[in-house]
């Protein structure tokens, strides 16, 4: 069901990804050290072709999806939404302050989980990682080469994802739960439409007969 609904959105996410201009800063290389200043230890490891600067990338994509984006995505998906039962169809959604605490501080970790995606020079999994569907899903290191090579169209896949973030900030400090819902079904076409990019490329003919479930998960 959700699949269907993500399906919908897609094109309609991806154009806008495409298209739209440039919504958050672009993150800039440090300006050249003051010639005067000694060398800090940072530096040596800062080369001028580090556009990150001095914030280092210790992890993978795959340990930001796991730690991150993943469970946050869960929490802000089950936090609206409808359950049909015995009993009828009953509306979720939370109720108190405390039950809106929640949703919010997972969108508050995709909004800034998308910046730390967009980090340059992240490898796609811990060395070593194989795929848990080889031939369905590339290996990590040709994930890590398709990021490098298409890098513009991942970081507007990370800026989509960040935009949707940041409009689920806002519904919830709203409290609107019909909002709150309607942008849910656009993040996870944000989040499919980068992994049929970059996870799984072959699937794409696939998703467009309306399955776009991962091939090792489905959700
Ligand atoms: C900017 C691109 C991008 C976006 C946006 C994105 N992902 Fe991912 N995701 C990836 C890549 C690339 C991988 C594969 C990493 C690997 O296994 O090497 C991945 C892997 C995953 C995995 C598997 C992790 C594992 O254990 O192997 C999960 C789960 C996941 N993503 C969930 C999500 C969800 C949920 C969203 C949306 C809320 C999302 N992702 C958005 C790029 C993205």
């Amino acid at each position: 069901m959700r699949g269907q609904i993500a399906a919908a959105f897609c094109a309609a996410v991806l154009g806008f990804a495409a298209s739209s201009p440039v919504a958050f800063a672009q993150q800039k290389p440090p300006k050249s050290r003051a010639s005067g200043a000694a060398a800090t230890p940072n530096s040596l490891a800062v080369g001028p072709g580090n556009p990150a600067g001095d914030r280092q990338v210790f992890l993978s994509i795959k340990d930001l999806m796991e730690s991150i984006i993943d469970p946050s995505a869960d929490t802000l998906w089950g936090a609206v939404g409808t359950v049909v039962d015995n009993e009828g169809i009953h509306e979720l959604f939370p109720k108190t302050q405390d039950e809106w605490q929640e949703p919010r501080r997972a969108a508050v970790r995709i909004v800034e989980g998308s910046n730390l995606l967009m980090m340059p020079n992240r490898e796609a999994a811990p060395a070593g990682t194989k795929s848990e569907a080889p031939g369905a899903e590339l290996e990590p290191p040709q994930i890590t080469v398709l990021v490098r090579e298409k890098r513009k169209s991942f970081e507007a896949f990370a800026r989509a994802l960040q935009r949707v973030g940041l409009e689920a900030v806002r519904a919830i400090d709203a409290k609107d739960t019909s909002l709150l819902l309607e942008i849910g079904a656009r993040m996870e076409s944000v989040c499919e439409g980068c992994h049929q990019t970059f996870w799984y490329p072959q699937e794409r003919g696939i998703s467009i007969n309306g399955r776009n479930a991962r091939p090792s998960q489905s959700r």
